[in-house]
């Protein structure tokens, strides 16, 4: 449910349906009754403490707080948010408004029955003291959440309806109408092309294997493209090494990356952003069964390394690693993959952050900084090539996990293995496994975060 917004209002219009918010340093959040209006008392701190981590949560505990109350309306004085010391434009504030706005009023309801009344939505919000340039950063920064949401519903939707083919689908729905052009290749296109590290993954599942393709040249046709690489696993039973039954659930969202690089390429082609943007997405399940990869067998990947199974639950990696050969065909400016890699990411991180791996110190920068301004956070970790020793193969070129099958490092090798398949670009990886699903306490729905959309929209909007 996206919320619709109003602007110019009154607040002497205001009916009795809707919720007044007043924003301001107080002792404690209140919701009070005044002259028959309804009225929540939102304490936020003072100006010179105001950062912009507190201001993400605040407009989202807004929200969160008027659903508490049933409200189904919603009204805001603009002027209460512009705290000096974010040092933000009135626009900048406007977009991260629209943004957590619709953010935080998601949840995913697909598959439940509406109450009778309806479900607890905020449907209508009325701000007051805007002028148009800010009107329209805040709806842009709604836009940018729509995507975001529609992420989020794609990664939320269960292994059963969310199949290599059906993604493929959402990837074509979620660009209708839009200038990008989308190609999916089945087995036997892959086959053509030796794309075995993706088939080998995909050979244990009865659902048939896709590469999705999405293409938007925005800008000039000699400008090299930006390249977003996302992790499609629609389910990720382990395979033959079996996951234990208590890390099963949720590996429905094991296309995540996938999904963000789908709806970050619909959001740059509806905000017509003048930039080459190509997404590349390898969709498998990787289930357990007589046709299985096993561990133990040496797959020969597109790029002709050959790579030694260790494991059958490292699947992202193998067929991350023939998206990333494929992706040098566009000659790109940038390859930057997005994918729920490693547990181990979330054991070095915790679940707050997204782990950032490359080599190029400026790239690194520019990402930490778009993620601390979008509210996708990311924390670099190292990639220095003598962890390299640790997945030299025995049998094949390299291994899929450390070859002494140690826990230690386990993001890192990880990433130290995607490396070996993109040397010579410019290259980031982005391990979102930490930031797969929201955590207590931050004001969102339960399930599926939609991470890195936003930081993925600001990046290639500011690029240059
Ligand atoms: N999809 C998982 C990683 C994951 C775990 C994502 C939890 C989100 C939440 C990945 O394919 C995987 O299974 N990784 C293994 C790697 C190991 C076998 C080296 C892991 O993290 O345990
Ligand atoms: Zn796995
Ligand atoms: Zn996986």
């Amino acid at each position: 449910m996206s919320i619709k917004i109003i602007f110019k209002g009154n607040i002497k219009q205001l009916k009795d349906d809707v919720l007044f918010v007043s924003i301001g340093p107080k002792n404690k959040d209140e919701i009070v009754k005044e002259n028959a209006m309804k009225i929540l008392y939102l304490k936020s701190e003072e100006d010179g403490k105001m950062n912009l981590r507190k201001f993400y949560m605040l407009i989202r505990k807004m929200v969160m707080m008027a659903k508490s109350t049933k409200a189904p309306k919603l009204a805001f004085n603009f002027e209460d948010l512009l705290f000096k010391n974010l040092k933000l434009t009135d626009q900048e504030i406007g977009e991260i408004i629209g943004t957590q706005l619709d953010f935080a009023n998601y949840e995913f309801t697909d598959y439940k029955t509406p109450p009778e009344e309806g479900f607890n939505f905020i449907q209508e919000v009325f701000i007051f003291g805007t002028k148009e340039d800010v009107e329209n950063a805040i709806l842009k920064g709604d836009t940018i959440a729509k995507e975001v949401n529609k992420t989020r519903s794609l990664a939320n939707t269960p292994g059963g309806d969310m199949t290599p083919t059906i993604l493929a689908e959402k990837a074509k729905e979620a660009v209708k109408g839009l200038p990008v052009k989308v190609t999916v290749f089945g087995e036997k296109e892959m086959e053509n092309k030796n794309m075995n590290a993706i088939l080998s993954v995909g050979y244990g599942s009865d659902e048939e294997s896709k590469f999705i393709i999405m293409e938007y040249f925005g800008g000039p046709r000699n400008e090299k493209p930006i390249v977003l690489v996302g992790k499609g696993v629609t389910f990720d039973s382990g395979g033959i090494n079996l996951k234990p039954s208590s890390s099963l659930l949720g590996m429905n969202m094991d296309m995540s990356g996938g999904a963000a690089v789908i709806h970050s390429l619909a959001l740059v082609a509806k905000m017509k952003l003048k930039k080459n943007v190509i997404g590349i997405i390898p969709a498998v399940e990787n289930m357990a069964s007589g046709k299985s990869y096993r561990p133990g067998d040496v797959v020969r990947s597109m790029s002709g390394k050959t790579i030694e199974i260790l494991n059958t639950d490292a699947e992202g990696r193998v067929i991350l690693a023939d998206a990333l050969t494929y992706s040098q065909k566009y000659n790109p400016k940038v390859v930057i993959d997005i994918a729920t890699l490693t547990g181990a990411a979330a054991v070095a991180l915790g679940e707050r952050a997204t782990a950032l791996f490359t080599e190029d110190d400026e790239l690194s920068k520019k990402i930490e900084k778009t993620g601390e301004n979008t509210g996708d956070y990311v924390w670099r970790l190292p990639m220095w090539e003598e962890y390299e020793n640790e997945i030299k193969g025995n049998f094949g070129d390299l291994t899929n996990i450390h070859n002494k099958d140690s826990r230690y490092g386990g993001a890192i090798y990880g990433a130290i293995f995607l490396h070996q398949f993109i040397k010579g670009y410019k290259w980031a990886h982005l391990d979102i496994a930490p930031r797969m699903t929201s955590m207590a306490g931050e004001n969102l729905a339960q399930g599926a975060l939609g991470t890195p959309v936003r930081l993925l929209y600001k990046f290639i909007e500011v690029d240059n």
